[in-house]
């Protein structure tokens, strides 16, 4: 299907086509979960495609998982000007399987964890379950972007932090972290004796001709204290396949993965692997045409807003498809997801799930058919007070 094609969905389509985005809340707009509803590229769906007219549903051999560190490498290289040997990559199912896997062997047990935020909202409920406390340091607003409060992730270290959680482009701000930004962070980690788990999920999709940074390319003591994770899963639209990559840039860390990461490795998705594949050696120009696609869908938004939600405040994302709106100015309090849905039949994410400073924020996902965006926002612009 041909990006045309995909504009012309219906909030009937999608919801036919299943997934939690457009089914968990069938009477609203769904646009609560970081899933697109431009498709994936042909490359990725042939991919599928083979396996699936062979039913070549099997387990995977070390050769085939192996394969994805290689294609990983090549688009490394490429897109990110980043060297990395294919066996410093590993594979697991998601993102967040690294960072069970981070907080369980590659940190100190029991020390507090340092999460900047706004952030992903399952991080909060993961460190919970594993027993870790959250350190937020908020992001502070610089020009039209966003930057890390240095002062505060110093002291989270000095109470007693040891690791650091970067996510670079963000969620749910899409600030793309510049190198002068990221640099300061490797000595106050380095000077505390931290690590860092590098979150760079979001990495392919970049407007306005950005470039990421690979937070563990950025020095030799970078590279030996950080763990990176990263997926085609957000690029190329392929979450349910579970695939994602972990790369190791400390030769310590590869040696212990061999033994906690076996069996993890073991449990990523069999078409995830040769859809990720796909999607890094054949999947660049399509991605290309994707980020155009939606950087359209960034400044349709910002008229929208302007036009429907005209107290709304909103730094325009410089990475990915998810919006960030500052509606405070509305007055709606401790309760704006379930207000906005039940009020404009819009499911969103409300701020306060991304960090305890965000009441009255709200996330929304502009990876969205332009008629369904508009729609969208006309109806906050109708539920919210005048
Ligand atoms: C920053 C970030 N990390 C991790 C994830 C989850 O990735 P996975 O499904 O691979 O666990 C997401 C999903 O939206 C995300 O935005």
């Amino acid at each position: 299907m041909s990006f045309e094609s995909w504009e012309a969905l219906t909030p009937a389509d999608l919801r036919r086509r299943g997934g939690a985005k457009w089914t968990t809340y069938p009477d609203a707009l769904g646009t609560f979960i970081a899933e697109s509803d431009f498709g994936t590229a042909p490359a990725v769906d042939r991919a599928v495609r083979e396996r699936v007219e062979h039913a070549s549903f099997g387990y995977s051999t070390k050769a085939e998982r192996d394969a994805v560190g290689t294609s990983f490498s090549g688009w490394a290289a490429d897109r990110l000007r980043w060297h990395v040997e294919p066996a410093q990559v590993g594979v697991l199912p998601e993102v967040l399987t690294s960072l069970e896997l981070m907080l369980d062997h590659f940190s100190e047990p029991g020390t507090p964890v340092i999460l900047p935020t706004p952030a992903y909202m399952p991080f909060f409920t993961l460190l919970r379950d594993h027993r870790r406390e959250v350190i937020e340091t908020p992001l502070l607003r610089e020009g039209d972007g966003w930057m890390f409060d240095y002062e505060a992730i110093e002291g989270a270290f000095a109470a007693g932090a040891r690791l650091f959680m970067l996510v670079n482009p963000a969620n749910p701000t899409g600030t793309v972290f510049t190198r002068e930004q990221l640099l300061p962070l490797v000595d106050i980690v380095d000077r505390h004796g931290g690590r860092v788990w590098a979150d760079e999920i979001h990495a392919p999709i970049l407007f306005d001709g950005r470039t990421h940074v690979p937070y563990a390319s950025l020095s030799e003591a970078a590279a030996a204290h950080t763990v990176t994770a990263t997926s085609a899963s957000k690029g190329w639209n392929i979450p349910g396949l579970k695939c994602s990559q972990i790369v190791f840039t400390n030769p310590a860390d590869r040696t212990l993965w061999r033994r906690a990461g076996r069996w993890r490795a073991h449990t990523v998705g069999y078409l995830g692997l040769f859809a990720t594949i796909a999607a890094y050696d054949e999947g660049r120009e399509w991605l290309d045409e994707l980020t155009t696609h939606l950087q359209g869908h960034r400044a349709l938004l910002g008229e929208l807003i302007a036009e429907h939600l005209p107290r709304a405040r909103h730094v325009p994302p410089q990475a990915t498809y998810l919006a960030w709106l500052d509606l405070r100015d509305y007055g709606i309090t401790g309760g704006l997801q379930s207000y906005l849905l039940r009020e404009a039949g819009v499911a969103g994410t409300d701020g306060l799930l991304c960090g305890r400073d965000f009441d009255g924020f709200y996330r929304i996902n502009f990876a969205t058919p332009a008629t369904i965006l508009e729609e969208l926002v006309a109806r906050l612009g109708r539920a919210l007070p005048a």
